[in-house]
């Protein structure tokens, strides 16, 4: 035949087609993220997709930084799709600093973009639940953010109890690891490199890490100090190694404590081995990870970050927040059968059986309409059988059927779809009042 060339149906690699059953689903994850947000009294923001790509440009070697959606605009400008929230929020936070009210309690569900390798629970675009306190300097608001995510584990059926928790917190405190590297001479360049480092070393293991530590300058025996205080997995080794004074681990010991009062102390791992890929963390830091293994990748990470706003030329203000994303949130409720039937919304199908009945058709439904419910007209005239089989795969609770014949008695049929089938005639003039 020739002429006419078909394009591609798959969206491009990495990215999702929403079709309306993932929709569905994807705005209920949405409704879930925005009811816990209020329920903790955060305003929610948001901005615009594309930014400077210089916002993400961080000396310290951030793999996110290679993983930039980036191009020059038509005015040679260098731009970048968001692969994450948390500098856009410093930029609107620096933006009106002198007329905020401190401190601020945000939250967003911002679409992010980055170019990784896919794999499970990896894709190169996902949605990201942020929740971000600024200008709160003290542990509190650590624990606010973590119970917030408790509370959003428990109410899509995430067990979170004592006996055997469906999620855990691994903590950690970035103080603890620089005390402990400018006490031995390092930089605080060198830190936030080693930190990059450190993050990738589940997946590299041992030896590889103690290779790039070297290649960063780190040497040998401090190496493996490090890699022995990365090995903690209590306070109580920690104060051992540390002491009760170091204010790392001060902090920690704090968070546990409003855990305890908050309910979801025993969801808390502490774990040196974290500290999170992004170089602008300064404090306590955490992920979530789902303790059924499934997914080998964080639901949720998060930490302190006092510096951030300072280093893009803005004031002194200490922030602090979590990103949770929707694709491994939604392999980990997929797993665990816990991912909702949801209704298409729609309750009525009005069927008029010809052209001739398509007026008093939409009056029914103007009229249903009106009183709140949500109305679907099936205009196709095919057979009853269809009809029948679309209202019920639409999940509609009743189906108006306008024949010729009960429209000349002045009536209309209405069908439950309850499967009790049951029947009953409304008079027309119902529908003009
Ligand atoms: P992040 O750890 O890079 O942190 O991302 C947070 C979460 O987003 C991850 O735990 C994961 O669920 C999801 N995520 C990240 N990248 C991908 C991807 N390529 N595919 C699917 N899901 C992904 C941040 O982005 C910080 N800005 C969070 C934050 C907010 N820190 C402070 N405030």
């Amino acid at each position: 035949m020739g002429g006419k060339q078909r394009i591609a149906t798959k969206p491009i690699k990495g990215m999702r087609d929403f079709f309306p059953e993932e929709l569905r689903l994807r705005k209920w994850l949405f409704d879930s993220w925005r009811s816990v947000a209020a329920a903790y009294g955060f305003q929610e923001y948001d901005n615009p997709p594309l930014e400077p790509e210089a916002l993400y440009i961080r000396k310290a070697g951030d793999e996110i930084t290679g993983q930039l959606y980036n191009f020059a605009d038509k005015s040679n400008r260098r731009i970048s799709l968001r692969p994450e929230m948390t500098p856009s929020l410093a930029r609107m936070v620096m933006a009106q600093a002198k007329s905020l009210r401190f401190p601020l309690r945000w939250f967003s569900i911002p679409q992010c973009f980055r170019y990784e390798r896919m794999q499970k629970g990896r894709t190169r675009e996902h949605f990201q639940w942020n929740m971000d306190i600024v200008g709160l300097d003290t542990v509190v608001a650590e624990a606010e953010l973590m119970s917030a995510q408790a509370d959003f584990f428990r109410r899509v059926g995430l067990p979170c109890d004592v006996d055997s928790p469906g999620i855990v917190f691994r903590v950690s405190n970035r103080k603890i690891l620089e005390s402990f590297l400018l006490d031995a001479g390092l930089s605080f360049e060198k830190f936030a490199a080693v930190c990059v480092i450190v993050d990738k070393k589940d997946k590299i293991g041992e030896q590889e890490t103690r290779k790039l530590l070297t290649e960063v300058g780190v040497q040998e025996s401090l190496a493996d100090k490090i890699l022995t205080l990365l090995g903690i997995r209590s306070l109580a080794s920690l104060t051992e190694l540390l002491g009760t004074e170091n204010p790392g681990v001060t902090e920690l010991q704090e968070l546990v404590e409003h855990a305890k009062h908050m309910g979801f102390a025993h969801l808390i791992q502490i774990d040196i081995s974290v500290v999170r890929g992004l170089s602008y963390y300064t404090g306590i830091v955490w992920e979530v990870f789902d303790t059924g293994g499934v997914v080998p990748r964080s639901i949720a990470g998060g930490g302190r970050y006092d510096k951030l706003l300072n280093s893009l030329g803005g004031p002194d203000l200490s922030m602090v927040g979590f990103g949770m994303g929707d694709v491994v949130l939604l392999l980990v409720l997929a797993e665990r059968g816990l991912l909702p039937e949801l209704k298409t919304g729609i309750t009525d199908v009005v069927y008029p059986m010809d052209a001739a009945q398509f007026g008093i058709a939409q009056r029914i439904a103007s009229y249903l309409r009106r009183q709140g419910r949500n109305v679907s007209v099936d205009y196709t005239k095919r057979r009853f059988k269809h009809v029948i089989r679309g209202a019920e795969e639409a999940q509609a609770d009743r189906l108006w059927i306008l024949g010729s014949s009960e429209i000349e008695a002045g009536q209309v049929k209405v069908r439950q779809l309850d499967g009790s089938r049951k029947e009953e005639l409304v008079p027309l003039e119902t529908f003009t009042k």
